[in-house]
């Protein structure tokens, strides 16, 4: 097992030395690498069965330090990086020849983002290199929002979980491209499509924008063998399929005829912030329940309910 800690000067040295930690960042946990080095960045890949072809994200602490590895910041761009970053906004940019073609996967354009978590932001400004960081779950499984969550998946393969509490947003980050003048949506996630446009003004959305086109069902095909996310209107579910062996993930509603260990309320207000910020847990902690289906019921169409939505369908994609 990896030792969890808050010790900013040993998370340094492992990373200096291009090994790799865990770092917290609002969003969820990263599988975090020197930037610079390409060995390092290779052990990413190795650690998380990732395919090489699907590119990392970049973190750093400010924009001057940005400018160091992206040619150029389009004036949509500065706009959204003053309003937010630190924040869980991710911005493609096209890369300096400094950024080694392992982390954009050949790509011209590297994905880049200050996430706002104390703890990362202190350990940043110490390094002389930005932190490649996915995920740090293992490929297709769901992203860790714990430190424990990451001990138990990745513990056995590095030495060191930089412990910043549990994540605040608890979906990964939304990610942005431009194309001219036009902000273009990647990838759903912790900063709402109605924030971004109230800055920007009307942005496109990519008729599949999900943030692993190559690998539908993230969640699912690490699933124990017959456990299935159906969504759908849980009444209806539970009507048809009956409630032997199920599990319910709800925004506000629970089931009477369902043992309350089996019904995971997200927000009983309601609040979507509060829902987005329990989702991986509460699949976690469904997945590890004697059932064989998850009935979850889709959220809100607006805010970050449309980013939940994105995750749930891909967790029930066959
Ligand atoms: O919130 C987050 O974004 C978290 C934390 C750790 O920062 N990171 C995260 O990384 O979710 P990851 O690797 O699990 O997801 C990054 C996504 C991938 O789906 C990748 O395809 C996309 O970003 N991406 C990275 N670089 C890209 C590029 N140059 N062009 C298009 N998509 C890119
Ligand atoms: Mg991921």
């Amino acid at each position: 097992m990896a030792t969890i800690g808050k010790d900013l000067q040993m998370a340094a040295d492992i990373l200096s030395a291009n090994e790799l930690i865990a770092i917290p960042t609002e969003t969820v946990y990263g599988l975090a690498a020197n930037a610079y080095s390409p060995q390092a960045v290779a052990k990413v890949f190795q650690t998380k069965n990732r395919p090489s072809f699907n590119p990392l994200i970049l973190h750093t602490c400010d924009l001057q330090r940005v400018q160091q590895f992206v040619r150029e910041i389009p004036a949509k761009a500065e706009l959204l990086a003053r309003e937010f970053w630190p924040g869980p906004l991710t911005m493609l940019f096209y890369k300096k020849t400094v950024v080694p073609d392992i982390v954009t996967a050949g790509l011209p354009r590297v994905a880049v983002r200050i996430p706002q978590h104390p703890v990362t932001l202190q350990l940043l400004q110490r390094l002389s290199f930005p932190l490649a960081a996915p995920s740090a779950n293992p490929f297709g499984y769901i992203s860790p929002t714990r430190p424990e969550h990451v001990n138990a998946q990745l513990g056995g393969k590095i030495k060191y979980i930089l412990d910043g509490g549990p994540c605040q947003v608890g979906i990964e980050s939304t990610i942005v491209g431009f194309e001219g003048d036009q902000v273009v949506i990647y990838r759903l996630g912790g900063l709402s499509l109605e924030a971004i446009e109230k800055v920007v003004g009307e942005v496109e959305k990519l008729p599949h924008s999900s943030s692993q086109p190559q690998s539908p069902g993230m969640l699912k095909s690490h699933y124990a063998p017959g456990k299935k996310v159906v969504i759908g209107n849980i009444e209806q579910l539970l009507s048809k399929f009956g409630n032997q062996q199920v599990a319910t993930l709800s925004l506000q509603k629970s089931f009477s005829d369902l043992p309350a260990g089996h019904q995971v309320i997200l927000s009983p207000e309601g609040d979507l912030q509060e829902a987005a910020a329990g989702l991986f847990e509460a699949l976690r902690y469904l997945d590890n329940l004697p059932i064989t289906h998850i009935f979850a019921e889709p959220m809100p169409d607006h805010g970050l309910g449309r980013a939940i939505n994105d995750r749930l369908k891909r967790a029930a994609a066959e």
